[in-house]
């Protein structure tokens, strides 16, 4: 593949996106505001993190937490998503974006989850970049559900539990097609995780930045993908000479 960068293997970047509320209450705005700014925000990293050498890029849009919010807010990202999805779709297949989602889908209304499974759908074929949208997703609801799926075998007879292995438990995730992150960013100055990747970031690096979402910059996500090379990952193991 073409790189106009040498990232040192930032092939999977997952970002999550915080501070969107508080870049438009800083501003005395509605915080949908600042969630539309942040959408903004999100066709310009998807437009620049190919030639950052990024080959999967995963967004955290919405957690299974996220629910708690107004209802005004809840229904106004959601209406953010459908219109991306309808108002992007050409130009990311243009651009040779493969768009995916994971997170629990079933409680999505029936028209974004016909949205999202159409630009699945129109995408697959396409692997410049591998767009991931988190869309309620929560690590732990995503466990569960995949040791379900594993329970249902072992109840049926199908599954010894002694032959359930790491691998198995990760193709039954909803990242089972894509590689492990190597970077993980979190905006807005927060340093906790909030439930995004648990299992996928074992061996994850971590960078957070004190930039709001709506101000996170292709220059900045440069720079912080040019430090990911210069780290020294061991995965346990003892640096080389
Ligand atoms: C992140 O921005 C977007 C979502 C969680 C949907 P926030 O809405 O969490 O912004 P802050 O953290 O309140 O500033
Ligand atoms: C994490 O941000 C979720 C997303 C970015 C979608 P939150 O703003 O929901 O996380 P907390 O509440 O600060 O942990
Ligand atoms: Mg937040």
């Amino acid at each position: 593949m073409a790189r106009t960068q040498d990232t040192g293997g930032a092939r999977h970047v997952a970002i999550i996106m915080d501070g969107n509320g508080r870049w438009a209450t800083n501003r005395s705005w509605p915080r949908l505001v600042g969630h539309r700014k942040g959408a903004e925000r999100v066709k310009q990293i998807v437009r620049c993190a190919p030639d950052l050498g990024i080959e999967y890029l995963t967004i955290y849009a919405f957690s299974t937490e996220n629910w708690k919010r107004s209802t005004e807010e809840v229904l106004g990202l959601m209406g953010i998503f459908a219109r991306y999805i309808e108002r992007e779709a050409d130009r990311l297949a243009a651009e040779g974006v493969r768009m995916r989602f994971i997170g629990d889908r079933t409680m999505l209304s029936s028209r974004l989850q016909k949205l999202m499974q159409g630009i699945e759908e129109r995408t697959k074929h396409l692997s410049r970049l591998n767009l991931t949208v988190a869309i309620n997703y929560g690590g732990r609801d995503e466990v569960t559900r995949a040791v379900r799926t594993l329970a249902a075998e072992v109840a049926a007879g199908r599954l010894d539990p002694a032959g359930i292995t790491d691998r198995m438990i990760a193709s039954v995730l909803d990242t089972r097609d894509l590689p492990d992150p190597d970077l993980v960013i979190r905006t807005s100055g927060e340093t906790r995780t909030s439930n995004f990747l648990p299992w996928q970031s074992a061996y994850a690096e971590y960078e957070f930045t004190p930039t709001l979402w709506p101000d996170f910059s292709p220059d900045e996500l440069a720079q912080l993908v040019a430090r990911f090379g210069n780290r020294d990952r061991r995965f346990g193991g003892v640096k080389q000479a």
